[in-house]
């Protein structure tokens, strides 16, 4: 019998889908990330948001400030679009290096989108600039249409959006990002090289019983919701399928224990803090720890056109506990599987 790897050593991966916030809450999660990954796409979902090159420059700035003493960590910018996002300013942040992409978010689908785009239409001018740019567009894909089943809103974004956006602008880059059905998965495979996809460690762990486990669970809640159990699978098997389309993007999206443990909780799952263990015990579950590399250190860079990282990380076949909860001034963060037992454990 073939013995089990003890341990995985792999190139330093990169987070292309990561809520940083701001302030209080920025400082307490940004050293997660910075230990773990060599870079991440951070969202610009802030309150407001980030919409222009000075407020990206500036939100830059405060990550940097709020990491760790002695980490490398490169934030990597993205402007917010709006219904009257400016061409001119996506031109111009592309080509001062200060966006690497910007977010489309249709007008709230989700956390901090009410400023986000109510015609996708209406956004031509900007696509094109970004087409000429070379500046990738992430898309939060599901419609807002109150008549769609929320379970249903990502299957008719595919149809209703996103096929006529990738029709009229075929040289545009487009990130589909955490996608959670099986239709979404077979666009993309289907889709050329110039459209790709992120997925979440609770898109690969849980489907929507997760939801009502023994009870209503809040922080099991996110958007995309989680989905059926065959969607689940679908998700799965693209990440672990080797096909360069698809990479990690983990979505953390911390919010207090209060917002979430709510009559109105927030949507957003906190992973940042053990992001490698989840997706690798996903890996070697599947057994493909030969495919984990590309998924975490090389499909995302190659898509966007950037170098691979320096260095590695390793893991040990020996795991851990994750972490109860982060505690803040303001109260408690509690991230994703909190308490479980991992299998792996990333060291140094
Ligand atoms: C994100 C957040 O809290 O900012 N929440 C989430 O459930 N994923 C927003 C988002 O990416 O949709
Ligand atoms: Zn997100």
């Amino acid at each position: 019998m073939q013995t089990e790897p003890r341990t995985l050593t792999i190139r330093r991966p990169d987070d292309w889908h990561l809520h940083l916030r701001d302030g209080a809450m920025l400082r307490a999660v940004a050293g997660y990330s910075a230990r773990q990954f060599g870079r991440a796409i951070v969202m610009p979902n802030l309150s407001p948001p980030v919409t222009t090159i000075a407020a990206a420059q500036a939100y830059r700035d405060r990550i940097v400030a709020a990491l760790p003493a002695g980490t490398r960590f490169t934030p990597l910018m993205t402007c917010y679009l709006t219904d009257d996002t400016d061409p001119a300013e996506i031109a111009r942040g592309a080509a001062e290096g200060v966006f690497t992409a910007a977010k489309l978010y249709p007008a709230n689908a989700t956390t901090n989108s009410s400023h986000g785009v109510t015609d996708v239409a209406r956004l031509a001018p900007v696509f094109t600039a970004m087409e000429r740019a070379g500046l990738v567009l992430c898309v939060h894909g599901e419609v807002t249409d109150p008549a769609v089943d929320v379970f249903d809103r990502e299957a008719v974004f595919l149809d209703r959006v996103l096929a006529p956006l990738i029709a009229d602008f075929p040289g545009l880059r487009i990130v589909l990002e955490h996608v959670t059905t099986a239709e979404a998965v077979a666009f993309v495979r289907a889709a050329g090289p110039h459209i790709a996809a992120t997925i979440t460690p609770q898109h690969l762990h849980l489907n929507r019983n997760a939801l009502f486990a023994g009870g209503l669970r809040p922080h099991a809640y996110c958007l995309p919701v989680l989905k059926r159990e065959r969607h689940r699978l679908a998700v799965r098997a693209a990440a672990v399928s080797g096909d360069p389309s698809f990479f990690l993007g983990t979505d953390s999206a911390p919010h207090l224990a209060s917002a979430k443990e709510s009559a109105c909780g927030c949507a957003g799952i906190f992973s940042a803090a053990f992001a490698l263990e989840t997706y690798l015990a996903v890996f070697d579950e599947e057994g493909a720890l030969d495919r984990f590399e590309g998924f975490a250190s090389e499909h995302g860079a190659r898509f966007y056109g950037l170098p691979l990282n320096d260095g590695t990380v390793m893991l040990v076949r020996d795991g851990g506990e994750v972490l109860a909860a982060v505690e803040m001034d303001e109260g408690p963060l509690v991230p994703f599987q909190a308490g479980e037992r991992l299998a792996w454990r990333m060291v140094g």
